[in-house]
């Protein structure tokens, strides 16, 4: 079948042939309709020190898919040939004492698809059943292909309670775009979104920003002054990895706000501590997605009319992967997504 691999240890990505992933008595597998572009792709491709440390090639990439089921194991009861589905990246190893629990996103010893083993571009990947989602409901084929990022968005958005709260966003990028369209549809009276991408802030409009700041012009101050805020944002979602980002976000929250971070920082860096102390300011960390809470959430949310569909601007041919992932690399636009059947 064709994937696209990272073939050796160096920069590119290769389209390539490779053997068709075996079916264990618990796997699904599945055919590959559309793939959506992560980040996590992108350092892949570059070969930058993360990925050095975190992959060994040779490696299928990809994590966000959706597509179809043709063959089940032996042992899988409730997923049948020609369910349409999504998949969790996240593979956990059943045994800690988290996943004991049946919180299986704290796994310690989680296995990245696509990063600790083969992945999701491809014409065919093969996944516990216990990772596969199955959509019960319609939806948008694009759409599903990025569940697994928009989980990451339901995630840290619903981490607090937020109906009737002012939220900010701090950067707009794809799981940034899509944190705001939940926020709004959960209730939220402000979402404040900040980038530094004219595009992006444009986006970030289309997904029911109340405002949308570029803050290499303005300071979320004056963002804050233009919405009438009197005392802070109530919640903050992170979701730009930047330490400017979320050093403005602490001193513009209201005294025991709550913080959701998403983002990931490169490197260590220093922050307020004392007005954390003394706002009584809660961080939380937010990693992948609750299995299957979130999941739930997201196809119910979907549902009840959550339309995602403004964040993916980019559609290619998996034929033509380097444009899609040169478009995905830009930092402009929102999501980019690979169809597998073209
Ligand atoms: N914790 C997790 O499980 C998890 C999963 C996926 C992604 N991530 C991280 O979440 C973040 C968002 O992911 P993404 O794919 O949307 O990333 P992205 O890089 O596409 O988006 C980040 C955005 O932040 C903007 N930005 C830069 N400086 C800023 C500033 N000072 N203020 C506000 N915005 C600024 C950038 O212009 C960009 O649009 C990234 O840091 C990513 O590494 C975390
Ligand atoms: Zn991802
Ligand atoms: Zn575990």
């Amino acid at each position: 079948m064709k994937a696209l691999v990272k073939e050796k240890a160096e920069p590119g990505l290769w389209l390539t042939d490779v053997p068709e992933p075996v079916v264990g008595p618990g796997d699904v597998l599945i055919k590959v309709l559309r793939t959506g572009i992560c980040g996590t792709d992108l350092h892949i491709r570059n070969w930058d020190g993360w990925a050095q440390g975190a992959v060994r090639a040779p490696l299928v990439l990809g994590h966000e898919f959706a597509g179809e089921v043709v063959e089940t194991g032996r042992d899988v009861t409730d997923i049948a040939a020609g369910d349409l589905v999504s998949g969790e990246g996240h593979l956990v190893c059943g045994k800690c004492r988290n996943c004991l629990a049946g919180r299986r996103h704290l796994c310690r010893s989680t296995v990245g698809l696509g990063v600790g083993r083969d992945g999701a571009f491809a014409e065919y990947v093969a996944l516990p059943a216990a990772n596969v989602w199955v959509h019960r409901v319609p939806v948008d084929l694009d759409v599903a292909a990025i569940f697994d990022p928009f989980g990451n968005a339901v995630h840290t958005a619903l981490s607090f309670p937020l109906v009737g709260e002012d939220v900010l966003v701090t950067g707009a990028g794809p799981i940034g775009l899509m944190a705001t369209a939940v926020a709004r549809h959960a209730g939220a009276r402000h979402v404040m979104v900040t980038d530094v991408s004219a595009e992006r802030l444009d986006l970030a409009r289309k997904l029911g920003a109340s405002l949308a700041l570029d803050v290499s012009g303005a300071t979320v101050a004056d963002g804050q002054r233009e919405l009438g805020l009197r005392e802070g944002f109530d919640i903050g979602l992170e979701m730009s990895g930047r330490p400017e980002a979320l050093r403005d976000m602490l001193a513009n929250m209201t005294h025991g706000g709550r913080i959701a971070m998403l983002g990931l920082p490169a490197e260590e860096f220093a922050v307020d501590w004392a007005r954390i102390v003394t706002s009584m300011i809660t961080i939380k960390g937010i990693y992948g997605r609750e299995m299957f809470e979130t999941w739930y959430a997201m196809s119910v949310l979907l549902e009840g009319g959550l339309d995602l569909t403004p964040v993916i601007t980019g559609r290619y041919s998996h034929d033509d992967y380097e444009a899609a992932f040169a478009d995905a690399a830009s930092g402009r636009g929102g999501k980019v997504v690979l169809d597998w059947t073209r």
